[in-house]
């Protein structure tokens, strides 16, 4: 099994790579960045905080599991098997069925009758924790209704390194601590509604340029390895990590390991990312399944901490698996321990228990490869017809949450006045972004064109809509209950009906512009994925200069995936108001005309900084190659100053800052105070893991794991645990089977001693060292509501951490206030121990500098009303 034992040195250190890999031309021939090896793969803790009732369920089903059992509950079935996106083996004898995994992070993809939500990216700038749960929780039930386990969301990887980034929209902020505390509210409502979340992708998944060799093959570079994200331990606990730290804390139950190589060894087998960072560190007790054709090897990821495969088969539909039959005979040949297989099934079934579910599961009533009603259940194989839709409808009441979501995640960036709308002589709307996809709003699969309005972006992370309320649509019902005059003109290639149009007298114009991206596989008008500018499409930017050439009222509205240039147009007298309404969902329509008309009075704030240039960001996508054949190297050289951190840094005059956004009234900050708790001095935590506990017992005669020919026949290309003959090599189809030059294993992969405790790792504590989460300080301030009409307000808490590598200031905390006119509120905000800490490589733990540290308490990340200096 040559793949593997390279491989598994690949994971361990770069000495493999060194043959393999030519050194870099543009990399002034350093050595190329590595990962250390971890090894033993932890096993699971059954102290581990809200982790004990499932530890218990798990360990009663596992121990009464057979080998091949945990090996078809590890390995999906193969792409496009069954109905889900991946599904793994069932286990007919303790009555399991299949499990089903399920995108995506908006709604339950593939699929009829269910909701689309606003994107994460949308639902961030709500900054409203309890909506970003309702949205989990709703989401939660719908994959529940559809028979799904498992839901492939949320998202924190992309973080949103670049704003050109395809996925960023899937996920939250380039701010870890915005991030984290949506993705744990998310996952908790999610997991509240009975089916397990999946944080992904981890970890370093920053770009889809070059995230999979094939993908870059078909847009014409050849690259024998995917890209390498080099990313160093301070920027990865302070940054990407962080996060995650959250997710685990909240107690998720599965992790997506991502595509691409971080330092150079594929996340999916990265055994520094799995073993030590996520199942070490944070003590995730859950399990690890790879993203889709994301694991490389057998044995070897296996000994790195992956936990499921999917969707199984090494490439889609090769018939073939690293695991499957080859996890049952490197289980039975000793490679891969027997509590390694065993703490693999106990993370599954621990999740699944943990969220209440039983070993009895509901059917799942969908089939993701086609609407029809009868088809076959095995599609990939064409067998099996039988019915395989149920058009169950799951949706409830979520219409009004979702139009809530996108009208409190809407931005108001500019208004001179000009909102809210009241009873308007004329409205006219302009712009294809206003009106519908003419083939209907499901017409382009996974979403893949940027056709009528942007209720969507493209990829995975998509969903089928069951209606798309279109802005030109909402904004006409409006007008007509109003006696307003309204006409639209949905091209923005008509400029001559446009101009006389908006040319007329009493004309209030909104202008609907803008920018899509999405997931790599797919490319949109020369974007693979990632955005290939910052500049809106179709011509957006003339569409608004035009109009504003022609009108004094112009108000425009941007629907995109991250920032856009606004810079040519911004400042113009005639633009009377700018709103960003991130990417919304179903209800789009609505939910803009319940912020134009103040039905909602905005109080959305940006989650990305808005740069003057693209070159402002400092980041970029890595567009080509720059390692000759061999992996690109993206160098995480700019460390933690991402986003609004290096505009800070290099104090770079920018558009509209991180944290900004209006509101139809305005508020005032006074009084902040700063209280200080005894949190007590901080223990790195010390001792000894239990030894690796095994359920049950296997035989280790192949005899035992022939395929059982008399009790059901082999479905095509479906991935099976059991050998069809008892030759180990013949059976493993590896040439390279059992070869001496193919032993390696990492030292320490297979003992199953106690282990020593990490000092900055729990005992029992998913998160991390609960020391680290002691509130340290409790900060107060008063914001009172200078307006005349109700609002909510987001005061945020910045951090300034006062040593010279830090950033000017950081997030820290947040709240959404609902205020009435005239009316005073608390805000009140806490700094934890890990608020105040950096990450100490050399000691690998928090530590808090001696650096002084100011608080601030402000409107958004630049307009810091208040401060203190905390003592
Ligand atoms: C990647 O390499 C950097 C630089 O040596 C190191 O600080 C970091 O811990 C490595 N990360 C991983 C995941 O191996
Ligand atoms: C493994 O899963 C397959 C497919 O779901 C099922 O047909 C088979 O019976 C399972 N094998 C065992 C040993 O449970
Ligand atoms: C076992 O894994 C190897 C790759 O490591 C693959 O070539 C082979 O086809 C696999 N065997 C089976 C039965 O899937
Ligand atoms: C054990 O099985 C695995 C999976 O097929 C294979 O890669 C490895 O070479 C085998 N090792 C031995 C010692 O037979
Ligand atoms: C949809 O957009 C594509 C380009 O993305 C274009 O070729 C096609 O004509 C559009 N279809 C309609 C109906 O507008
Ligand atoms: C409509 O336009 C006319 C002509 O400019 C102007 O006299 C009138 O005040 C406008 N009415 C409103 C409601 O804006
Ligand atoms: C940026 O990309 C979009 C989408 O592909 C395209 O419509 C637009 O023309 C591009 N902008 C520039 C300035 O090239
Ligand atoms: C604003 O609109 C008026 C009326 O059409 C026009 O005369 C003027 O040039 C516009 N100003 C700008 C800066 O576009
Ligand atoms: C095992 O045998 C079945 C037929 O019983 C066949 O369809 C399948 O391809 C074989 N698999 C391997 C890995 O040889
Ligand atoms: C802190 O607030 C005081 C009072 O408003 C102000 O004078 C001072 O400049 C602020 N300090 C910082 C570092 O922002």
């Amino acid at each position: 099994m040559k793949s593997a034992v390279v491989l598994a040195l690949a994971a361990s250190s770069s000495s493999a790579l060194a043959g393999a890999v030519k050194p870099p031309q543009q990399l002034n021939k350093r050595a190329l960045a590595h990962s250390d090896p971890f090894y033993p793969s932890p096993w699971m803790d059954p102290n581990a905080d809200g982790w004990q009732a499932a530890y218990a369920k798990a360990k009663e089903f596992v121990s009464q599991m057979t080998l091949m059992e945990k090996v078809n509950l590890t390995t999906g079935v193969g792409w496009m098997g069954e109905q889900c996106v991946g599904q793994v083996g069932a286990i007919p004898r303790l009555g399991l069925r299949s499990l089903c995994m399920q995108d995506s992070p908006v709604g339950v993809r593939l699929t009829d009758y269910n909701s689309v939500f606003p994107s994460g990216q949308t639902a961030a700038a709500t900054w409203d924790t309890g909506i970003i749960y309702q949205r989990g929780l709703a989401m939660g039930q719908e994959h529940k209704g559809k028979g799904v386990n498992v839901m492939l969301g949320p998202v924190a990887g992309p973080l949103g390194r670049s704003p050109e980034g395809g996925r960023n929209w899937e996920g939250f902020s380039p701010d870890p601590v915005l991030t984290g505390i949506a993705i744990a509210e998310t996952i908790k409502g999610i997991q509240d509604a009975g089916v397990v979340a999946c944080a992904k992708h981890y970890i370093g998944n920053e770009q889809e340029h070059f995230r999979q060799v094939g993908e870059a093959k078909g847009y014409g570079f050849t690259i024998a390895e995917s890209v390498s994200s080099n990313i160093d331990d301070k920027t990865m606990h302070e940054l990407y990590l962080w996060p995650f730290a959250d997710a685990v804390r909240a107690g998720v139950g599965s992790v997506m390991c991502s595509y691409q190589q971080t330092n150079n060894s594929y996340s999916c087998q990265n055994s520094k990312l799995l073993n030590d960072l996520l199942k070490n560190e944070l003590g995730f007790q859950g399990f690890v399944m790879s993203d889709w054709q994301a694991q490389h090897t057998g044995v070897a990821s296996a000994l790195a901490g992956l936990d499921m495969t999917m969707p199984g088969d090494t490439e889609f539909n090769s018939a073939k698996s690293f695991w499957g039959t080859n996890l049952t005979l490197a289980v039975v040949n000793g490679t891969v321990p027997e509590w390694r297989i065993d703490d693999m099934a106990m993370r599954i079934m621990a999740s699944l228990f943990k969220v209440g579910q039983t070993v009895e599961q509901p059917p799942i009533n969908f089939d993701s490869w086609t609407l029809d009603t009868y088809g076959n259940i095995h599609m990939a194989a064409g067998q099996g017809y039988q019915q395989i839709n149920w058009h169950v409808d799951v949706r409830a009441n979520h219409g009004s949450l979702i139009r809530d979501i996108a009208a409190k995640g809407t931005v108001l960036l500019k208004n001179n006045g000009a909102l809210p709308l009241n009873k308007p002589k004329f409205l006219v709307v302009v712009g294809e972004d206003a009106g519908p996809n003419l083939q209907g709003p499901n017409a382009c699969s996974d979403r893949s064109c940027d056709n009528g309005t942007l209720g969507m972006a493209w990829g995975s992370g998509s969903a089928n809509f069951p209606y798309l309320v279109t802005p030109d649509s909402a904004l006409q019902a409006q007008a007509i209950q109003d006696g307003s005059r309204y006409e639209s003109i949905l091209t923005n290639y008509a400029a001559s009906q446009t101009k006389a149009l908006v040319s007329q007298a009493n004309v209030t114009a909104v202008v609907f512009v803008n920018a899509d991206s999405g997931e790599g596989y797919i490319n949109v008008d020369g974007n693979e994925g990632d955005r290939k500018n910052l500049t809106l499409w179709k011509n957006g930017d003339d569409l608004i200069k035009n109009v504003s050439s022609w009108c004094t009222n112009t108000i425009v509205v941007i629907h995109s995936t991250g920032p856009v240039l606004v810079t040519d147009w911004y400042n113009s007298p005639n633009v009377t108001a700018i709103l960003w309404a991130g990417v919304p969902g179903q209800e789009s329509g609505n939910s803009i005309t319940d912020i134009l008309y103040g039905k909602v009075n905005p109080s959305g704030k940006t989650p990305f900084t808005w740069g003057a240039t693209r070159e402002s960001y400092g980041t970029d996508i890595l567009y080509t190659p720059n390692n000759g054949a061999g992996a690109p190297q993206d160098d995480f050289s700019e460390g933690v100053f991402i986003d609004y951190r290096y505009f800070d840094k290099k104090n770079t005059p920018l558009i509209y800052e991180f944290g900004y956004g209006l509101s139809y009234t305005t508020f005032e900050y006074s009084n902040i105070k700063v209280q200080k708790s005894n949190a007590g001095t901080y223990k790195p935590t010390t001792g000894t893991t239990a030894a690796a506990p095994s359920f049950g017992n296997f035989s280790t005669n192949l005899a035992d794991y022939l395929f059982p020919k008399d009790q059901f026949s082999w479905v095509w290309q479906y991935i099976y645990p059991y050998v069809n003959t008892t030759d180990a090599k013949a059976a493993s189809q590896d040439p390279h089977y059992g070869q001496t030059a193919d032993q390696f294993l990492p030292p320490h992969a297979t003992d199953g001693s106690a282990q020593p405790l990490l000092g900055s790792a729990g005992k029992s504590s998913p998160g991390g060292n609960r020391q680290l989460y002691d509130v340290m300080y409790t900060i107060t301030a008063d914001i009172k509501n200078t307006g005349s009409v109700t609002g909510n307000e987001v005061p945020q808490l910045y951090l300034s951490l006062g040593g010279p590598d830090d950033p000017k200031v950081v997030l820290r905390d947040f709240d959404c206030i609902r205020i009435d006119p005239g009316q005073t509120s608390t805000f009140r905000a806490q700094l934890t121990r890990r608020d105040l800490s950096n990450w100490d490589p050399v000691a690998q733990d928090w530590v808090i500098s001696s650096y002084p540290k100011t608080v601030y308490v402000g409107r958004s990340s630049r307009k810091l009303e208040l401060n203190a200096t905390l003592t």
